[in-house]
């Protein structure tokens, strides 16, 4: 019998956390394998730069937000690290894996508290492969659909940055391109189809992309961005309602995501953050999101490839 891990498992310490890292990456490596996600807690990161120190000493080769075709608008703060998103406080991010609406993700991600908010802002995390287990027995036949089919992923982007919007980010910056031909080459070399739309925007839809992945150390997870799509991706140019079909085309809908959302939702853990705090994240095995908030809140990315 196989014992239910602590989630997220909770390291404390004090004194500098990349020379804690750095003396113990095997144990935090197999310490993630089991969790899913650490939290340090109550060591010194009292900037951005003792954070990229931290993600240095963990040693992993870094995933780029430019390479990366990220919906979300976000900027630099250091080489490693930026702003998680430049959404409004007001607006929820739903559970999602990092870019599993794409075909290029990253496969672990670090986040870094540097200022708490007031209210809110909690970022949830939740076990992808226990809502796959729970999810073959509430709804088989759709778990079996996108198994088979994958699930492709339809939305609109600006042709310049919004940052008002999580779906804002420009083709252009998304696609590392500066005009049509060349969006419509990168386009065609990552398999998706398109279409200009009147104000320069431009709507994407994706190749079918598997919805269930087999993970490195068995079990599966429901590896996909089919919450936050459904439940989120709504803004001026984007209906959740037109976001995600299954592979052949069929439209996903609110019946179908109904018992997903739930069970997902029974399952998720609050990372209420206190300031200072580091969270690693297994990308393909957890979810994660953020609540809304009030005042001022300052949670930083860094992707590992
Ligand atoms: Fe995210």
């Amino acid at each position: 019998m196989s014992e239910t891990p602590e989630f997220p498992a909770i390291i404390t310490g004090g004194g500098d956390l990349s020379a804690f890292i750095s003396a113990n990456k095997p144990a935090v490596d197999a310490a993630l394998d089991h969790a899913g996600v650490l939290l340090f807690r109550g060591f010194d990161v009292p900037d951005p730069l003792a954070f990229e120190a931290a993600i240095e000493a963990y040693g992993e080769a870094g995933f780029t937000y430019e390479d990366s075709l990220s919906n979300a608008v976000r900027t630099n703060v250091t080489p490693r690290v930026f702003t998680a998103n430049e959404a409004p406080p007001e607006t929820e991010i739903f559970l999602h894996h990092e870019m599993a609406q794409t075909p290029l993700f990253p496969a672990k991600l670090l986040f870094y508290c540097e200022i708490a908010a007031e209210s809110g802002g909690a970022t949830p995390l939740c076990r992808s492969d226990w809502v796959l287990d729970q999810l073959r027995t509430a709804n088989p036949e759709f778990v079996a659909r996108v198994k088979a089919e994958g699930v492709r992923y339809t939305n609109v982007m600006p042709g310049s940055d919004d940052a008002g919007s999580g779906q804002g980010r420009s083709w252009r910056s998304t696609l590392s391109v500066t005009d049509q031909t060349g969006a419509e080459t990168r386009l065609s070399a990552l398999g998706y189809s398109w279409e200009w739309l009147e104000d320069e925007s431009l709507r994407v839809t994706t190749a079918a992309l598997p919805a269930v992945r087999e993970l490195a150390a068995g079990g599966t997870s429901f590896f996909n961005q089919l919450i936050a799509a459904f439940r989120g991706w709504a803004d001026s140019r984007n209906n959740p309602n037109k976001a995600v079909t299954f592979g052949d085309g069929t439209p996903i809908t609110g019946v179908d995501m109904e018992p997903a959302i739930r069970i997902a939702d029974e399952l998720t853990y609050d990372l209420v953050w206190q300031k200072g705090d580091v969270a690693l994240v297994d990308n393909f095995l957890v979810m994660h999101g953020r609540r809304p908030f009030r005042g001022r809140r300052r949670v930083l990315a860094s992707l590992i490839a």
